[in-house]
């Protein structure tokens, strides 16, 4: 079970300690929407109360490992990856998902017998802007001072998933890919953590 109290608290430090302008208006706005309250997905991943927080830091965790790695065979890649933009990234990625989730109760069939459960249904009628994207514009209006690379590692870190048909949005999430080691960085992690870290 998640200790929803223990990550809040881990969740303010990290992003606090970044000092970031802007992060007291993010982690306001988080709490009104039940960010910490929410889970990370219908049934995929941490599917469960305060699921979506377990998973930014889960996230976060990774990508510091990740970046580690990556810094040690490549030095200069470090100044492309200040601390502070891991940070942010990993754990503002999918505040996008801070309010679409709503619980419902579901039904199974379990050794034969139908039960009902309490589970979540998505429901994005609330502010339906899309993914990554709608983080970034989340965020902005919050006043958070993101860099380019920060914006482009959160518009894009769906990778395929997000791309639409459009050959402007391969155009544009291959040139990110291209300048932004931070956008590689986020995509590895989040796909660990959920696929790895997450899995039960
Ligand atoms: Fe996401
Ligand atoms: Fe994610």
């Amino acid at each position: 079970m998640i200790d929803v109290d223990a990550n809040r608290k881990r969740f303010y430090e990290i992003l606090r300690a970044t000092g970031k302008c802007g992060v007291e208006e993010v982690l306001a706005g988080l709490e009104a929407l039940g960010f910490f309250s929410a889970p990370a997905s219908t049934r995929f991943h941490l599917a469960e109360e305060g699921g979506l927080c377990q998973h930014s830091l889960n996230v976060y965790d990774e990508a510091r490992l990740i970046k580690v790695l990556q810094c040690r065979l490549r030095p200069q890649l470090e100044a492309r990856l200040a601390d502070d933009s891991v940070a942010v990234v990993s754990l503002l990625h999918d505040v996008c998902k801070a309010e679409v989730y709503k619980k419902e109760i579901k039904h199974r069939k379990v050794n034969g017998k139908w039960e009902d459960y309490e589970g979540y249904a998505v429901d994005y009628s609330s502010f339906p802007l899309g993914h990554g994207e709608k983080s970034v514009i989340r965020l902005l209006r919050w006043g958070l001072d993101l860099t380019e690379d920060e914006m482009l590692a959160i518009r894009w870190h769906m990778h395929a998933w997000s791309l639409s048909d459009s050959p402007e949005d391969s155009a544009n999430f291959n040139k990110a890919s291209e300048r932004c080691p931070l956008l590689a960085i986020l995509i590895a992690a989040d796909g660990l953590s959920a696929r790895i870290l997450e899995t039960s």
